[in-house]
């Protein structure tokens, strides 16, 4: 049986090192893309099926020669993660046009080009995208004026992907991560906000990289066939509790 090949972006550590480990697990050879050459080359070191390339996904010609470089060593894409992400938390009156356009570079501009990139080798497998957003691209909050309105444009990206890649039998979801303990998170996640989000989420505690690995493998997979143009939010039940009142709880 042909080895299916995922790539995934972002897959230094976090989400996207807990991601190539478990495709691997499932039998999966995967792509491993990270601007962080160093790190990238710790994580990929052990392991057998998973391969370092080093490039940015948020430089046009970095993408174009990151597809190239991945067909021609494999042959085939079966699954694109769109997983590399940047976060920055500062109030609307404080983000200038660089912060913004540093987060749209990655956040939203490369999942875009990582998918435009990828998209004629994903149609030649009836392959599958998986984009990461985020519970901030689902609700609104202080400080995420830049970072939560990337990942809400993900969200209706990934539906313009299924509307127009389903005819070619290419699926496109999304994935929402609530909090996990990643050094994403941890950098803009004060002791306060940690306190926070343990009251505010139903199962009151973070999640964890293999938690959202186990969606994201699952979505990429042929488990998933029927499954397009979905959102899914995997974050303890944070998004499903709108009115979220402590003084509404028994
Ligand atoms: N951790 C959380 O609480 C959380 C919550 C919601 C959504 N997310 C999303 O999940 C995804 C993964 O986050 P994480 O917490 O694992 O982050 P992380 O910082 O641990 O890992 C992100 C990886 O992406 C790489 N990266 C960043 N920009 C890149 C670029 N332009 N080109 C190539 N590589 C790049 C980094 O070098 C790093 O290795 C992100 O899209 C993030 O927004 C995370």
């Amino acid at each position: 049986m042909t080895q299916k090949v995922a790539l995934v972006t972002g897959a230094a550590r976090g989400i996207g090192l807990a991601t190539s480990k478990l495709l691997i697990e499932q039998g999966w050879k995967v792509a491993m893309i990270d601007r962080d050459a160093s790190e990238l080359a710790i994580a990929a070191e052990p392991l057998e099926q998973g391969f370092p390339f080093e490039y940015d996904v948020s430089l046009p010609d970095d993408v174009d020669k990151m597809a190239e470089a991945v067909i021609s060593t494999f042959g085939r894409i079966d699954a694109v993660v769109n997983n590399a992400g940047v976060a920055d938390f500062r109030p609307l009156a404080e983000t200038t046009f660089a912060d913004w356009r540093r987060i749209m570079e990655t956040n939203l501009d490369g999942l875009f080009l990582v998918s435009q990139a990828t998209i004629p080798a994903l149609k030649k497998t009836k392959g599958a995208l998986v984009n990461i957003a985020s519970i901030s691209g689902l609700r609104a909050s202080t400080l995420r004026v830049a970072y939560g309105t990337s990942k809400a444009a993900v969200i209706h990206l990934t539906k313009q992907q299924a509307a127009e890649l389903g005819e070619f039998g290419v699926r496109a979801n999304c994935v929402c991560p609530g909090p996990v303990r990643t050094k994403l998170a941890m950098a803009v996640h004060t002791p306060e906000i940690i306190a926070a989000y343990h009251d505010a989420i139903p199962l009151n505690r973070y999640g964890t990289e293999s938690e959202l690995a186990d969606l994201i493998t699952y979505l990429c997979s042929e488990r998933a066939s029927y499954v397009t143009g979905q959102v899914i939010a995997a974050d303890g039940g944070f998004e499903s509790t709108g009115v979220g009142l402590p003084a509404l709880r028994g």
